[in-house]
């Protein structure tokens, strides 16, 4: 069996030329030829096709070191990126065989879990990111978590940079975060996951989950490609909540069209190493991408793949009321839609902002308009009309 990879090539070579550079150089060969390497040449990838401004690598399973993620990312998204023949190259997609996919556990909470953790089937998940992202106490945190929920949300979460600075003690927070959440549930019923950002060194981010779930968190999220996608993986293994899983740094290597690394990737590799949630961008929003790469990274996540859970899909960066529906369009009824901005600065503050997003996310089920909707909805009337001037 072997490993397909997809990539965007521009290059002043001939494309059959610039795909033999890259196979050669992310398996046996080097800038020149070496004389052992005949005796390599099982372990050679070689060109599928080379048309145009693609090529398809087909790399042979013995390269992989089952079950090494970092690894599979050295053979298939290595040097190649800073070769000089190449201007530009975008690695699009990967296909991974059944062996090296079924190395890996997946999620250990899918969709199917965590809605029934929630005890919400036939939606979207509606969440939100705290915001101010950084600066409030616990107990500041808590009171704006608290609202969140009143106002029906399913999800609060860290945002990115907040992990255990000393303005916001993590033990502290959660505490006062899960105490406010049962409180709330208490009063209303409702339930909702807290994913707090466990994003840390190695050494300690198994340490650090543990420490926050014995705190009561029901959920924890980390920073993938800062911290690693060994660090999911130790923490799928290893704790028993569902994971968030939030993508900063990924405009570095996805927002040049033409050159990085597609989120399509990234998705598989999250969904293997065991993610529940994964932001994969939004249709519409601050940080919209290409619409082809969603539906195909929410493919990715849901798509059969060898019994793996299915992830969910997060639109989130710049979400409000008025923009949830093409981003439900894009990514259906599995999936999470998030505001941070779009909920606490709603004019009526976070329960509204929240009540809200709800109200959207309720039209487009209703099969309605967010416009109709809001005449019988106050707070989504609200939202439209302070986002739209
Ligand atoms: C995120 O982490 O997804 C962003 O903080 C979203 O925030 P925003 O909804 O305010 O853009
Ligand atoms: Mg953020």
């Amino acid at each position: 069996m072997e490993v397909i990879a997809k990539y965007y090539v521009e290059t002043d070579l001939s494309i059959e030329k610039a795909a033999e550079a890259i196979a050669a150089e992310q398996s046996t060969g080097t800038w020149t030829e070496v004389e052992r390497e005949k005796l390599t040449s099982d372990l050679a990838a070689r060109v599928v096709r080379a048309e145009g401004n693609f090529a398809y690598i087909a790399f042979p399973e013995e390269l992989f070191e089952p079950g090494n993620i970092p690894q599979y990312l050295s053979v298939v998204a290595g040097n190649l990126f800073g070769l000089g023949d190449l201007k530009k190259v975008r690695l699009l997609d990967v296909i991974f065989p059944q062996t090296l996919v079924l190395a890996h556990k997946g999620p250990r909470f899918g969709i199917k879990e965590a809605r029934k953790i929630l005890g919400v089937f036939d939606r979207p998940l509606v969440g939100t990111i705290i915001k101010p992202k950084v600066g409030l106490s616990p107990e500041e945190t808590a009171v704006v978590a608290g609202q969140a929920v009143r106002g029906g949300l399913d999800l609060i979460k860290d945002d990115e940079t907040l992990t255990d600075q000393s303005f916001c003690p993590i033990d502290e927070r959660v505490v006062a975060v899960m105490a406010e959440l049962s409180k709330v549930e208490d009063e209303t019923g409702k339930k909702a996951f807290y994913a707090v950002n466990v994003t840390c060194g190695a050494e300690e981010i198994l340490d650090r989950a543990e420490d926050v779930i014995g705190c009561g968190a029901n959920m924890v999220m980390v920073d993938v490609l800062t911290a690693g996608f060994s660090a999911l993986e130790v923490l799928s293994r290893g704790v028993k909540v569902p994971i968030h899983v939030h993508r900063t740094m990924h405009g570095a290597f996805t927002r040049d069209r033409h050159h990085g690394i597609s989120m399509v990737p990234i998705s598989r590799l999250v969904r293997m190493a065991g993610g529940t949630n994964l932001h994969t961008g939004s249709y519409l929003g601050k940080m919209a991408g290409d619409m082809e790469e969603n539906d195909q990274c929410r493919d990715a996540l849901r798509d059969d793949w060898y019994g793996l859970r299915p992830v969910f899909p997060v639109a989130s960066g710049g979400v409000h009321p008025g923009n949830v529906r093409p981003n439900l369009e894009g990514y259906g009824n599995d999936c999470i839609v998030q505001a941070g901005g779009g909920v606490h600065g709603h004019p009526w503050g976070t329960t509204g902002g929240a009540r809200a997003m709800v109200q959207a996310v309720e039209a487009w089920k209703a099969g309605s308009s967010a416009e109709e909707y809001a005449k019988s909805h106050k707070e989504l009337d609200a939202a439209l009309k302070f986002w739209s001037s």
